[in-house]
């Protein structure tokens, strides 16, 4: 299809708004596909009451009661996503999950990962990636909450760095890797014996038990391993002069799903760029973002540990109050995690008791 204008429009997307106007961008496949920017009169957010099933939601995790097993939050059959919270000290079980990959999103926390690759260090801000069938258990230092998603259609990749080149986003050197050395001493100080083996197949548990400890590896190679990947490593791409995407901020890619992450960084300089997300219609994709750590301006009456769901469906940006909030700020401190599913997501039940139902008037002035 060829590109096409009519009436007011801009030269370059996300910048230089009319004055008094509002942008809402419409587009396919995640930022990715067939796009148009729209010039409106209103923001697009002014819907005046929402009557059906599809409408935003905003949940407060922190009121969750939870234990070490996953608490469903969003699925569907490509994706979960849930909490966790680990206590102190040694799981008395290595985990298997043999349903799909798994990332673990270390919200608070810290500790160590034991598995028959080698041991892996976590802290509050890492991502750990465990693939498919691959045994671990958690030996915990500070009492853990892990945001969980599990893959069950693919296994995760790394995104496309494109013109940007191999080091961008994150270079492969700074991941955590698995290291077996350690493990061994880890093992002997801590006088660890692991003999119980907890293997999730097909949403079912079973046990298996051994007669001695099953971290018996004396040496690997290959290029399929558990690894972490820390926040701080991350090297968030970014224009001074144009808002991008939030595709820029894409740290795994799945089949049906991509996690992103946004980290703190400097606004836009240009004064005619919008420094705010953008009115924007993801029309393919539900997205889910989970508030990590910093000031969410974007945002009111946000804090650590809340999460947004977007269904597709409707068009979403800024609250009003981030508009002028805005004005004020030289840079963003906020660091959150976006999952974008291709496939509608379906909310547990457990979500409901925590729920702000007005979030829907929330951008309301
Ligand atoms: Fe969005």
């Amino acid at each position: 299809m060829h590109h096409y204008s009519q009436g007011k429009s801009t030269k370059q997307a996300h910048k230089a708004i009319p004055e008094g106007f509002y942008e809402e961008e419409q587009g396919l496949k995640g930022f990715f596909g067939p796009v148009s920017h729209l010039i409106k009169r209103k923001p697009s957010t002014r819907w005046s009451q929402i009557e059906g099933p599809l409408r935003p939601h905003l949940f407060d995790l922190v009121k969750l009661e939870l234990k070490p097993e996953w608490q469903r939050l969003l699925y569907n059959h490509q994706l979960t996503i849930s909490m966790a919270q680990h206590s102190s000290g040694l799981s008395d079980h290595a985990f298997k999950n043999a349903d799909g990959d798994t990332i673990y999103f270390c919200h608070q926390g810290q500790g160590h990962l034991l598995t028959e690759y080698g041991l892996l260090e976590y802290k509050k801000g890492s991502y750990i990636i465990i693939p498919k069938c691959i045994p671990h258990q958690f030996f915990v230092e500070k009492a853990t909450q892990f945001l969980v998603i599990e893959n069950k259609s693919s296994h995760y990749e790394e995104p496309e760095r494109g013109m940007v080149g191999r080091h961008a986003v994150y270079d492969i050197n700074a991941i955590g890797k698995p290291n077996l050395e350690l493990l061994d001493q880890f093992i002997e100080k801590h006088k660890i014996e692991t003999t119980k083996v907890k293997i999730k197949h097909n949403n079912e548990f079973t046990h298996f038990m051994y007669n001695e400890t099953i971290f018996d590896v004396v040496g690997w190679k290959g290029d399929l391993f558990p690894f972490t990947l820390h926040v701080d490593d991350m090297m968030p791409l970014m224009s001074h002069r144009s808002h991008l995407p939030p595709s820029a901020h894409t740290t795994f890619v799945a089949r049906d799903f991509v996690v992103c992450t946004f980290l703190p960084r400097p606004l836009e300089e240009d004064h005619d760029a919008l420094k705010v997300p953008f009115y924007h219609q993801n029309i393919d994709y539900d997205e889910v973002l989970f508030y990590h750590d910093g000031d969410f301006f974007s945002r009111d009456n946000l804090h650590a540990g809340m999460m947004t769901f977007h269904p597709a469906g409707f068009p979403h940006g800024p609250h009003p109050k981030a508009v002028n909030n805005v004005k004020s700020k030289t840079h963003t401190d906020e660091t959150a995690v976006m999952i974008d599913s291709r496939q509608p997501l379906k909310k547990d039940p457990i979500l409901d008791g925590v729920e702000f139902n007005e979030y829907w008037k929330s951008w309301q002035t």
